[in-house]
């Protein structure tokens, strides 16, 4: 007899395997030396788990949709055709592609309507672990799940060694069947420790947010309008729905950790194992770096090497309270304990080295400036009385204003944030260095496309070299804050 997990992992696995990855040489067609991919974003019902059966929104068919691969370099087009029944777009994040390909409707393109196609096309770059998801009504589209993985491969060899490796897409759901989860505010402290921003650090001090453990406490007076999320996912399913990862003694095995979650900082751990962090939002370290656990702000991406070396049964599980329960978990299992149970989730994060953006030493693989430097303050604030507006320089999109750079230009771009609330600000269509967090300056600076500001008082300093022409945003990556105002242009001539 096979159980309910052996055979829901089957099916998992199965369905993997029929079409998880686009790419292949199958999908090399018509036009020479150009890689086309069709995707098709529709609407299914898709099984979180048993009995949590949802209508999401799909490209071809899957949640999260296909894992598209191609080479650094490498010409691609995509054919994205809109079966829903309202207008969609697709942004590729954290590729450098030419403006109008980004997938911003009403600035770089119009929405594509229900019933049309729309031809996005760009060279690959630069090599990593990027992703691609709707920018029309995220709230809504993004939560009911358009986006996938979109991994480039370097055309040198890759910087650090590893065996295999596996894309994990973590997620949240509005399901109306259980409990709602504390939304994440503060911010994990970007990541950055037990630094945080001035306030945040003060009430962590004082014991107020319960560990590292974050907005659990605050109440959800903040914001009235934010979706009540239940269940967290991992690659579209809910534990115990998950897909194991099986391992052998011994092996390395790279995971390319995606945060498509609108509103949650999600903070992973290998409960038994340290995790090497390799590479910041697709971005190479110079060398990798071991942590505990890792928190990743909605559109990060952290790639981590695992290397297999305490044998047993173990749970691979987001920290943040709830989370793990609400699905979001899965189990590692070793060759010779395939049949073991893991102990549960803990979400203690006492004694544990947690990643944070000044403990990774970036590598230079920006261009060097030859313009002029220009510096821009952007005031992060808003949500003041659990309003939904959020302003940069008390400004609202699309009175805020712009970054004007010439090509070449060195922007050193410092954020502020006076609000409660942690920021995600993600840049299209090139990456940052990041030279400063909540006063802290970097080493040697790491590369990213979404920094998360710290609420309270927490603040960043940026710095983009613009070699990317074109109208792109600079904004919150959460969509309640996005499309409350917090998004500034960045016009690089
Ligand atoms: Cu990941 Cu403007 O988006
Ligand atoms: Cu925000």
């Amino acid at each position: 007899m096979m159980s309910r997990r052996a055979f829901v992992g089957m099916v998992a696995a199965a369905a993997a395997s029929a079409g998880a990855k686009l790419g292949g040489p199958r999908d090399a067609a018509a036009a020479p030396g150009v890689r086309t991919i069709h995707l098709d974003a529709r609407t299914v019902s898709w099984e979180l788990a048993p009995g949590r059966t949802v209508k999401a929104m799909a490209y071809n068919g899957r949640v999260p949709g296909p894992e598209i691969r191609v080479r650094e370099g490498e010409r691609v087009r995509i054919v994205l055709r809109n079966s829903l029944a309202e207008p969609t777009t697709i942004h590729w994040h954290g590729v450098d592609v030419p403006n109008a390909m980004d997938g911003v409707p009403d600035v770089t393109q119009k929405p594509v309507q229900p019933g049309e196609t729309f031809v996005y096309e760009f060279e690959a770059r630069p090599a990593g672990t990027r992703w691609y998801h709707t920018h029309v009504q995220e709230h809504r589209q993004m939560d009911l799940g358009l986006a996938a993985p979109l991994i480039i491969e370097p055309a040198a060899a890759e910087p650090m060694p590893y065996d295999r490796e596996l894309t994990l897409v973590l997620d949240d759901w509005a399901t109306g069947t259980a409990e709602a989860l504390p939304p994440t505010r503060e911010g994990t402290a970007g990541g950055r420790g037990t630094m945080g921003g001035m306030m945040g650090g003060m009430m962590r001090g004082g014991g107020m947010m319960g560990g590292r453990s974050t907005g659990g406490m605050m109440g959800r007076g903040a914001a009235m309008h934010e979706p009540a999320y239940d269940t967290m996912t991992i690659n579209g399913k809910a534990y115990p729905a998950t897909e194991p990862l099986r391992v052998r003694k011994g092996e390395r095995v790279r995971l390319r950790l995606i945060n498509a979650s609108n509103e949650h900082t999600h903070v992973v751990r290998l409960a038994g194992h340290r995790l090497h962090v390799t590479h910041t939002d697709g971005n190479p370290l110079d060398s990798r770096v071991a942590v505990d656990a890792i928190p990743i702000a909605p559109s990060e991406r952290y790639d981590v090497v695992l290397t297999a070396e305490h044998p047993g049964a173990w749970m691979l599980h987001c920290t943040q309270p709830g989370h793990a329960a609400a699905g979001e978990q899965m189990q590692v299992l070793y060759e010779g304990h395939s049949t073991a149970k893991p102990a549960p989730a803990e979400s203690s994060l006492d004694g544990l080295r947690l990643w944070h953006y000044e403990l990774g030493r970036g590598r230079q693989i920006l261009p060097p400036p030859r313009g002029a430097t220009q510096t821009f303050d952007q005031t992060l604030s808003g949500g003041m009385m659990g309003s939904d507006v959020w302003t940069i320089n008390g400004k609202v999109w699309p009175r805020t204003d712009p970054l004007a750079l010439a090509r070449g230009d060195r922007a050193v771009v410092r954020f502020r944030n006076q609000s409660m609330e942690a920021h995600p600000m993600h840049l299209h269509g090139q990456s940052f260095r990041v030279l400063a967090v909540n006063g802290v300056r970097a080493e040697a600076p790491i590369v990213k496309d979404s920094v998360d500001i710290d609420g309270h008082m927490g603040s960043a300093v940026v710095e983009l070299i613009a070699h990317n022409p074109g109208d792109w945003l600079f904004h919150c990556h959460k969509p309640m804050h996005m499309d409350g105002g917090m998004i500034s242009l960045v016009k690089v001539r």
